[in-house]
């Protein structure tokens, strides 16, 4: 039996099921490729981190990290979770605005936000800015009394901290190009300057150290760090943050081979860190704000793509390619990602084959799942890809001038189209004659 995420079932047909809809038939309905997300699953792990942290008493905000996967029907899907999100770009922070996120609930990352894109978020009242580098204290604080307003504020701080995942996403080890250091003293002379400028109102420290990371040692580690450094700061200068800002980077499952912790327990053991620390150091318990993006997103999404052609070199390997790829889901050749899935239209049948899953771009890169075992396959038979749903609509993008796919949500029996597909006119759209 392969590994299934959320709702996903198979029915009396041996179709795969997802929140109640047959995949065949969405198949059919918004031909493929097509992400397909689980919402009650979106909905199970957003309760998962916010219900621990209400349970425990803490003070808390989790906003979801937009990078992973946003459209509108996603921000509906917060807001109605009562989550906040976090957006790294002005397109990010319009989309949020469109789809409904209350300015209060937005907080505004990224080491490089032009001058228009602070302009933008000051006007729109973004609830939080996160200050990542010298030159942003400067121009915000440029902008801000240009436009005579205040703006609450974090500054991200890069403690120091070496989680175990892959270096492209790896943040937290001081030489990143993320937030200010505190072993050369950066983050501290950036303390002093913010505190100093009336039109920033200052309310916590911000760290992230990595992405998909399975345990909670990295995160108390960071922990015990950033209390140390701000524990210093209010002996120095009698500053105690209101916020700590803990950042995401909690791991999912993508195949048999992963095993993470649920977010529950990451929830409690940054609590019990938090609360250990402020005890030993006699400093005030903080609230407490997480930024999970894929540990909310990635099981409940799925890629129904086509079977075509097949190539089969005797003794060497079997090769299937699928109507998506590396447009679609890029990760597999930039991070080595590992994947699994399965035939969605026929479960039973034995898994005999060794297969190498392919996608249709122009580059032999192009391997959406390097070694699986399926069983013999017909053309238009539908492969379901798992756990794709976070950083593969997000990363999509249009090599070879392919179509980006279309997402649908599911949900109690229901489908609704989130992102429609794209079509040749839209490919053109930009284009100048
Ligand atoms: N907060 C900050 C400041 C971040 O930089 C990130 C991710 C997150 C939160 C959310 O991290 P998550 O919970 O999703 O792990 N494209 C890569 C992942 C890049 C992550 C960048 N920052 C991938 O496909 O694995």
């Amino acid at each position: 039996m392969p590994l299934l995420f959320g709702t996903a079932k198979f029915n009396e047909q041996e179709h795969l099921t997802i929140g109640g809809c047959d995949t065949v038939v969405l198949a059919e309905k918004y031909g493929t490729p097509l992400f397909v997300y689980d919402v009650a699953h979106v909905r199970e792990r957003a309760r998962g981190f916010k219900q621990t942290f209400n349970s425990l008493g803490v003070k808390n905000k989790v906003i979801y990290a937009s990078k992973a996967f946003c459209c509108l029907a996603m921000y509906k899907l917060l807001e109605e979770e009562e989550l906040g999100c976090d957006v790294v770009s002005g397109g990010e922070l319009y989309t949020a605005i469109k789809g409904g996120m209350s300015p209060e609930n937005i907080e505004f990352h990224g080491n490089n936000k032009t001058k228009e894109e602070l302009s933008y978020a000051v006007d729109q009242n973004v609830g939080m800015i996160i200050i990542d580098n010298f030159y942003e204290i400067d121009l915000l604080s440029t902008i801000l009394k240009e436009k005579g307003k205040q703006q609450k504020v974090m500054f991200r701080i890069t403690p120091g901290v070496d989680a175990e995942t892959h270096e492209y996403i790896l943040t937290g080890q001081v030489d990143s190009k993320f937030g200010f250091d505190v072993m050369s003293g950066q983050a501290t002379d950036a303390l002093e300057k913010i505190l100093a400028d009336e039109n920033l109102l200052l309310k916590g420290a911000h760290c992230h150290i990595g992405s998909q990371i399975f345990s909670a040692e990295g995160f108390l580690a960071a922990v015990e760090k950033m209390l140390l450094i701000l524990n210093d700061w209010k002996k120095t200068f009698g500053y105690t943050v209101d916020i700590l800002n803990m950042g995401g980077g909690f791991g999912v499952q993508y195949t048999e081979a992963d095993d993470p912790l649920e977010p529950e327990a990451f929830v409690k053991a940054i609590v019990n860190g938090v609360k250990d620390q402020c005890e030993l150091l006699d400093y005030a318990f903080p609230e407490i704000w997480i930024e999970p993006g894929r540990s909310i997103i990635a099981e409940a999404g799925t890629t129904i793509y086509s079977i075509g052609s097949q190539k089969v070199i005797p003794d060497v390997r079997h090769y299937v390619s699928v109507d998506g790829g590396m447009g679609d889901n890029i990760r597999p050749a930039l991070y080595d990602a590992v994947y699994d899935g399965f035939l969605a239209n026929r479960i039973s049948t034995e898994a005999t084959q060794e297969s190498r899953i392919v996608g249709k771009y122009c580059e032999s890169g192009d391997v959406l799942i390097k070694n699986i075992d399926l069983p013999p396959m017909n053309p238009e038979d539908l492969f379901a890809m798992t756990s794709t749903g976070a950083y593969g609509y997000s990363m999509a993008n249009n090599y070879n001038r392919n179509l980006k796919p279309a997402v649908v949500f599911v949900e109690n029996g229901q489908d609704k189209l989130a992102v429609r597909r794209e079509t040749f006119e839209d490919l053109i759209a930009l284009d100048c004659e």
